[in-house]
């Protein structure tokens, strides 16, 4: 299959085009697309492309989420959202296009997150009346935070207990029963490191997921591409690509 890779200049860009050129799942690309491109080769806006293309994989900013989705629904093509910190509006956008187009979206594409999340789950029920507080722990490029990572499981912990999520304490803030604290924490180049912890009085559990590299995100996003070839529109997750954990 064809994708075409938006964001390619950026972090996540450059490692899913290693992983192409590595001849990944037999992907190729046919065309790149970076806002701030300065190199030929790669398109600034997408509206200018006309390559032949099977899907997009965008690694670039949650704000080019409507022009993703015009540019998608236009060329009937697949998309595949790995960008987070997206506006309720712009996942509105998101929303809406799937209705015509199919979209998978996550904030993040590693298997191992997506088991993190379902022992989290999990553990939100055995430890009902615990504390949990996840720390999540990136690079200090990164623009958004929490991560979409953190807000997702904070939602996950939330859909078992109800509680509140509070995330960037500061100030006299003490803790209430139930509240969902999410911290951040920025620096060097860290890939991505979320730890969930539940404070149960007489016992804590700990659940860790380590990124150890970048390869990692671009190998689930490709297999995300791929997943959607000949999908029906409507919009796919993490759960889709592997079923209940
Ligand atoms: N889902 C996941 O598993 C996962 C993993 C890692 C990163 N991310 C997310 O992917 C996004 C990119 O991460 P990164 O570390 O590569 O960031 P980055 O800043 O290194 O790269 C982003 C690239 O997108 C380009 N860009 C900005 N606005 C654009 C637009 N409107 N259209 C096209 N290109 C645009 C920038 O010029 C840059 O080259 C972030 O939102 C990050 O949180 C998701």
């Amino acid at each position: 299959m064809r994708i075409i890779l938006n964001g390619a200049l950026g972090r996540m860009g450059t490692e899913v085009d290693k992983l192409i050129k590595k001849g990944y799942k037999g992907i190729t690309v046919a065309a790149y697309c970076d806002a701030n491109s300065d190199i030929p080769d790669v398109y600034r806006k997408l509206t200018d492309i006309t390559e032949s293309a099977d899907a997009i994989v965008d690694f670039s900013h949650h704000s080019a989420a409507d022009e993703l989705c015009g540019y998608a629904l236009a060329r009937n093509m697949s998309l595949v959202i790995a960008t987070t910190g997206q506006t309720e509006d712009e996942k509105a956008i998101i929303a809406t296009t799937s209705r015509a187009v199919p979209i998978f979206f996550s904030p993040n594409m590693s298997a191992g997150v997506a088991f993190l999340n379902a022992v989290v789950k999990k553990a939100s029920s055995f430890f009902a009346d615990s504390d949990v507080e996840i720390v999540e722990r990136h690079h200090n490029k990164k623009l958004d935070a929490p991560s979409g990572t953190a807000k997702l499981l904070a939602e996950t912990v939330k859909s078992i207990t109800g509680g509140e999520i509070v995330t960037g304490r500061n100030g006299i803030c003490p803790r209430k029963q139930g509240d969902i604290g999410v911290s951040s924490v920025r620096g060097g180049n860290v890939s991505g490191v979320h730890e969930v912890t539940f404070y149960a009085g007489n016992e804590t559990f700990t659940v860790t997921h380590t990124a150890e590299s970048r390869g990692m995100f671009a190998e689930g996003a490709l297999t995300a591409a791929a997943f959607m070839k000949d999908k029906k529109p409507g919009l796919y997750t993490m759960t889709d690509l592997l079923g209940d954990l």
